[in-house]
């Protein structure tokens, strides 16, 4: 996956401001974006939409009139949207990004499926948080435009039952992790490879 010329041409660097629960804000997001890298803010920040749609109004007046006074890239604003937002809430949402400017939705947990369609409907790019290789081939399913791959249980992600964060097999990584140098599978060296932070983040 190539990143998009329009993303990329809005960046003085390919980095994203990540979204941070109870962290990012609307002073931070519009700094990132001033700075010229992605900023994102979490939908989950804000105790309300009313509340939400105020942030992103603000963002978006203070980077026109930033683009006014300085010339030079602006980062493109996302949110960050649960992707078990109730389905019944996911049109107004989208329509408030669309309103207010933003380029990219970043969802986090459970399938991105419904957002994906919606958001391509309204031009807006979707990538996915993902901490396993089944949650990637899920989310690749579902359409999206580009994967956030995070260490597993980075950021209050949960890693799960103690399956093994590549292939999905109890046990897979636990055995791995303990005698990688018997690795007997193709499968669990494999996975030892693609998940060497996972043991770190297994508590
Ligand atoms: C304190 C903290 C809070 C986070 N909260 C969220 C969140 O609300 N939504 C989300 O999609 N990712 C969240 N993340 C994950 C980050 O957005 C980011 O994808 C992850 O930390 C990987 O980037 P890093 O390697 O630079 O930390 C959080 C991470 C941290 C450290």
């Amino acid at each position: 996956m190539s990143l998009d010329p329009k993303l990329r041409q809005s960046l003085s660097l390919p980095a994203v401001c990540a979204p941070m629960f109870l962290v990012s804000g609307p002073d931070l997001v519009r700094e990132a974006c001033k700075a010229g890298v992605i900023g994102a803010l979490p939908r989950q920040n804000a105790r309300s939409f009313e509340e939400f749609a105020g942030w992103l109004r603000t963002i978006h007046a203070d980077l026109r009139e930033h683009a006014a006074r300085a010339p030079g890239p602006i980062g493109s604003l996302a949110v960050n949207l649960s992707a078990k937002t109730p389905e019944g809430e996911i049109a107004a949402h989208l329509d408030l990004c669309v309103e207010q400017g933003v380029d990219i939705v970043i969802t986090v947990g459970g399938s991105p499926k419904l957002i994906v369609q919606q958001a391509h409907d309204r031009g807006i790019k979707v990538f996915h948080d993902i901490t396993s290789i089944p949650f990637a081939e899920r989310a690749i399913a579902a359409g999206v435009d580009g994967l956030i791959c995070i260490g597993a249980g980075g950021g209050g992600l949960k890693p799960g039952s103690g399956n093994c964060p590549c292939c999905a097999e109890p046990g897979c990584w636990a055995r791995a992790a303990s005698a990688a140098a018997n690795a007997k599978t193709a499968t669990s060296r494999r996975c030892i490879k693609i998940s060497s932070s996972w043991p770190g983040y297994s508590g």
